[in-house]
């Protein structure tokens, strides 16, 4: 409604108190229609969204973006990273940018690769970059997956791949049929991108560096495809699940100095060392996180 007035979100309140003329009521009414009717997501409407309190262009190129990892960048990937420390990350499927905008504003001292196979999503990642001004800290690159990143590694990769199976894909409610299939469909099963960064993300990790991905609902597939991976599950704050958090280490035995006894050689590693044991754990909040439950 905000938007079809031309207001600002999260403005002045006494904006709500204002009288609004026959011609606003009809834009407001004419948007709603179509929401209704063509069950056209509200923020393809109005090409704006948030993400991790930050405002982003939204169109159809690419997905809305939803993640949950937005709490995480919040915090800074903290506790199970040094921020300080944090040079290079890498978004897989980066989409509207979202994430890789979000991890540049909250790692200051980073640089992020944002990597999608669709031309038009990278197009919209663009918009957002410009309109953060991070052109010089946020690259923007074409590539399936890790294909056009030979002999780069990162202190980070975080990737919102797509997930979705077949079966359930042909279930979807209409308004999923706005956004792109290829941000959505991940085969049969809905385990064919994350099989290709679980095979390949420790190639391209620094020591002590970090995989943190969203497989949503296909939790379960994940957790019985990969039953040897000691995945931590992220619980939210905010809500939302099917986040695991993987370390260098976990998914590559021995490739961490601190945990070979060397030392926190580029004291990436943090302070506490991450819990040893697979399970839920909770982010740290600002309410100081959730209770753990596995
Ligand atoms: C679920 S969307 C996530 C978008 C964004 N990161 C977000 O969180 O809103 C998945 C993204 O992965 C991209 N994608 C699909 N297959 C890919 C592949 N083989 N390599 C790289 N990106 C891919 C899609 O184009 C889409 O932008």
């Amino acid at each position: 409604m905000l938007h079809a007035l031309g207001l600002p979100h999260g403005g002045d309140r006494a904006i709500y108190a204002r009288r609004v003329g026959s011609r606003d009521v009809q834009r407001v009414g004419d948007l709603i229609a179509r929401r209704i009717e063509e069950r056209i997501p509200a923020v393809y409407l109005t090409g704006e969204t948030w993400f991790a309190g930050l405002p982003f262009h939204v169109d159809r190129r690419a997905l809305i973006p939803r993640s949950p990892i937005a709490e995480l960048i919040e915090r800074r990937f903290s506790p199970w990273i040094d921020p300080a420390r944090v040079r290079r990350i890498l978004d897989i499927g980066t989409g509207s940018g979202c994430i890789a905008v979000a991890c540049a504003k909250a790692l200051p001292r980073a640089r992020v690769d944002a990597v999608d196979i669709s031309p038009e999503a990278l197009e919209v990642a663009a918009i957002n970059v410009r309109r953060h001004r991070l052109g010089r800290r946020v690259r923007l690159v074409r590539s399936d997956h890790f294909s056009a990143l030979a002999g780069e590694r990162y202190d980070i990769i975080v990737a919102n791949p797509p997930y979705v199976g077949r079966r359930e894909m042909s279930g979807l409610p209409p308004e999923y049929r706005h956004e792109p299939p290829i941000a959505l469909a991940a085969g049969r099963d809905g385990l064919d991108s994350v099989r290709v960064i679980l095979r390949e993300a420790a190639a391209h990790l620094r020591p002590c560096g970090l995989l943190v991905v969203e497989v949503g609902n296909t939790e379960t597939a994940v957790r019985r495809a990969f039953r040897r991976l000691p995945f931590l599950w992220l619980e939210f704050e905010r809500g939302g699940g099917g986040v695991f958090l993987l370390t260098h280490e976990a998914l590559d035995p021995g490739s961490c100095p601190a945990q070979r006894g060397g030392g926190q050689e580029r004291g990436l590693c943090p302070p506490p060392p991450p819990p040893a044991a697979a399970g839920h754990v909770p982010v740290p909040g600002k309410r100081g996180g959730r209770k753990a439950t596995g």
